[in-house]
C-alpha cells in the first residue's frame, strides 16, 4: 500500500510546541523528516524528567528505532550540529544510528553568521530580530546558485568553493561599512571559529548523506508512515508571513513538497499546532499583543523565553483572523491546541475574532499588516480557575475550558485532535482520535 506523507507545523510565529508533539505522534510513523528552516529553530522535549532542546535534529531522535531525516530544504551549521550529536550522547542517544542527511541541504558557513549580524546592526531600529544564525544569509546565497551543499563537503574541491564564498561575503561585509571584526560568532573571532567549523565537517561526514527525495519516496512507495516536522510558524512564512519580519523559508505545507521532493498529490494529514494564546520573538506586527499585567502572566507562567536565544517572547490573546489564515494556506485537517495550562488562573479569557482598521471590521489579515493601525475585536470567555494537571480525559476538562475549545473549533470550522497540558509528552489529551 502507498502511503501518504502526514505534516505538523506551527500556525502562529513559532514556538507552538511542534517538537513536543512531534515526539508524542513518532509511535505512529517510521521516519521524522525536517523540510526547512535551520538552527533558528528550538523546539523542546521533556520526558522522564529530561528536557531537550533540539535545533537541526528533528524530534523523532529520541525514538531509536525510528528514522530521522534532514531534508534538502533544510540549512545545516556544522559547529552547531555538531554541539547537538554530543548533546543528545550525553544523553544516551547516538543519533548516527537513525539520523540521515539529504546531500541536497545546504550549508550555512562562518560567514552567513556574520552577514546576518552586518545586515541587523545596518538596519538599526527595522532590524527584524533575527536569532543571527545566518538563516536569510545562507538562503540568499541557495537562491543566488552560489551556495554550498551537503554533498560538498565529499569534494576535493570544498576548500576552494568555501574560500571562494567568504571571499565574496568579505566584499559584502565591507560594503556595508564594517569589518571582519566588527562582530563574533557565538563569543569567536572569525578565525577561530572557522576552525570549529572545519573541525565539525569531520562530525557531519560520519552520518549517512543520501539522495533523500528518493529515499522519502521509496519508503512512502513501500506503505511506511512519514512525518513532515516544520520549524517556525506560518506567520513568519517567507510568501505569507508578516513580510519583512519573517524567516526566509515556505514554513507551510507547501514547503514539504520542495523540501523533501514529494508531490503535492501526496500530502496526507496536516496537524496545525498553536497555542491557547499567541507569542512572537523578534520585530515585527503582532495585532493582539499585550502590554499589561495579563502578557506578563502569559509569559510568566508560559515560561515565554526564547528556546534558541533566551530571549523574552512577545504575549498576546489567540489571533483567530491570523489563525483561519494558516489553517487556509495549510490545508490544516486536524488543530492541535498547546499549553491552555498557562490560562488556568484567568478568570477571563479573550480571543480575537476580527480586526478593525480604519473603522472597517475584517475577517482577513491585510496586506499592509506592518503599516496598518489594527485594532482587535474580541469576545470573551469565563476563566476555569483550576488546576488541571494529571487530567488524562476530554471529558474530564472543566466546562468553562470544554466551552472555549468547542468555540474554537466552531470559529475555525476544524476538528481540535489534541490539548497540551503541559510541557511533558504524558500530559497529552486527544479529543478527536486521529
Ligand atoms: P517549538 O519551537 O514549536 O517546538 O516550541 P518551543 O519548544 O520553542 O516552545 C514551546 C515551549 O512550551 C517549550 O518550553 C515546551 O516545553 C513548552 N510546552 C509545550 N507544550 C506545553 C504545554 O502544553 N503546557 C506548557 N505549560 N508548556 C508547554
Ligand atoms: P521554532 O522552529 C520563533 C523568528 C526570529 C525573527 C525572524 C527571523 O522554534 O518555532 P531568522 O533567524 O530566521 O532570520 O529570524 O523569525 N524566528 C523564530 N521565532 N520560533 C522559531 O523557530 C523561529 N525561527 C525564527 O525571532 O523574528
Ligand atoms: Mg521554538
Amino acid at each position: 500500500m502507498i502511503s501518504k506523507i502526514d505534516v505538523l507545523l506551527g500556525l502562529q510565529w513559532g514556538d507552538e510546541g511542534k517538537g513536543k508533539i512531534v515526539d508524542v505522534l513518532t509511535p505512529d510513523y517510521d521516519i521524522i523528516a525536517r523540510f526547512q528552516g535551520g538552527p533558528n529553530a528550538g523546539h523542546t522535549l521533556e520526558f522522564d524528567g529530561i528536557k531537550h532542546i533540539l535545533h537541526i535534529i528533528p524530534s523523532g531522535i529520541f525514538h531509536k528505532e525510528k528514522k530521522n531525516l534532514i531534508g534538502n530544504g533544510v540549512l545545516v551549521e556544522p559547529v552547531i550540529f555538531k554541539k547537538e550529536i554530543e548533546s543528545l550522547l550525553s544523553k544516551g542517544v547516538d543519533a548516527k544510528l537513525n539520523l540521515l542527511i539529504s546531500n541536497k541541504a545546504h550549508l550555512i558557513l562562518p560567514t552567513h553568521r556574520l552577514i546576518d549580524a552586518a545586515n541587523e546592526t545596518f538596519k538599526g531600529s527595522a532590524k527584524i530580530g533575527s536569532t543571527l544564525k545566518g538563516i536569510g544569509p545562507a538562503y540568499t546565497d541557495k537562491v543566488a546558485r552560489l551556495a554550498m551543499r551537503i554533498g560538498d563537503i565529499m569534494s576535493a574541491d570544498c576548500l576552494q568553493m568555501y574560500n571562494k564564498l567568504k571571499e565574496s561575503h568579505i566584499r559584502y561585509i565591507n560594503s556595508l561599512g564594517f569589518t571582519l571584526n566588527s562582530f563574533q560568532i557565538d563569543g569567536f573571532s572569525l578565525e577561530e571559529y572557522e576552525r570549529l567549523w572545519f573541525e565539525a565537517l569531520n562530525t557531519l561526514k560520519q552520518f549517512s548523506i543520501i539522495d533523500s527525495e528518493y529515499y522519502i519516496n521509496d519508503a512512502l512507495n513501500s506503505g511506511k508512515r512519514v512525518l513532515a516536522e516544520g520549524a517556525q510558524g506560518s506567520m513568519l512564512d517567507i510568501d505569507f508571513g508578516s513580510y519583512p519580519f519573517v524567516t526566509s523559508s515556505n514554513t507551510v505545507t507547501a514547503g514539504v513538497c520542495t523540501g523533501l521532493g514529494v508531490a503535492p498529490a501526496r500530502i496526507g494529514n496536516v496537524y496545525g499546532i498553536c497555542k491557547a494564546y499567541c507569542t512572537r520573538v523578534g520585530s515585527g506586527p503582532f495585532p493582539t499583543e499585550l502590554f499589561d499585567k495579563d502578557g506578563e502572566v502569559l509569559r510568566e507562567k508560559g515560561r515565554e523565553y526564547g528556546s534558541t536565544t533566551g530571549r523574552p517572547r512577545r504575549c498576546g490573546w489567540i489571533d483567530l483572523p491570523a489563525l483561519r489564515y494558516a489553517c487556509m494556506l495549510n490545508g490544516v485537517t486536524h488543530l492541535v491546541i498547546m499549553k491552555i495550562d498557562v490560562l488556568n488562573d484567568f478568570d477571563e479569557i479573550k480571543v480575537c475574532d476580527r480586526y478593525e482598521i480604519n473603522g472597517q471590521d475584517t475577517e482577513r489579515v491585510p496586506y499592509d499588516i506592518v503599516t496598518s493601525q489594527i485594532h482587535p475585536v474580541y469576545s470573551s470567555y469565563r476563566g476555569w480557575k483550576q488546576d488541571i494537571s494529571g487530567i488524562c480525559h476530554y471529558e474530564q476538562l472543566p466546562q468553562a475550558m470544554k466551552q472555549y475549545i468547542d468555540s474554537l473549533e466552531s470559529k475555525l470550522g476544524i476538528k481540535i485532535a489534541v490539548i497540551s497540558t503541559s510541557p511533558d509528552r504524558k500530559d497529552t489529551i486527544y479529543k478527536d482520535i486521529i
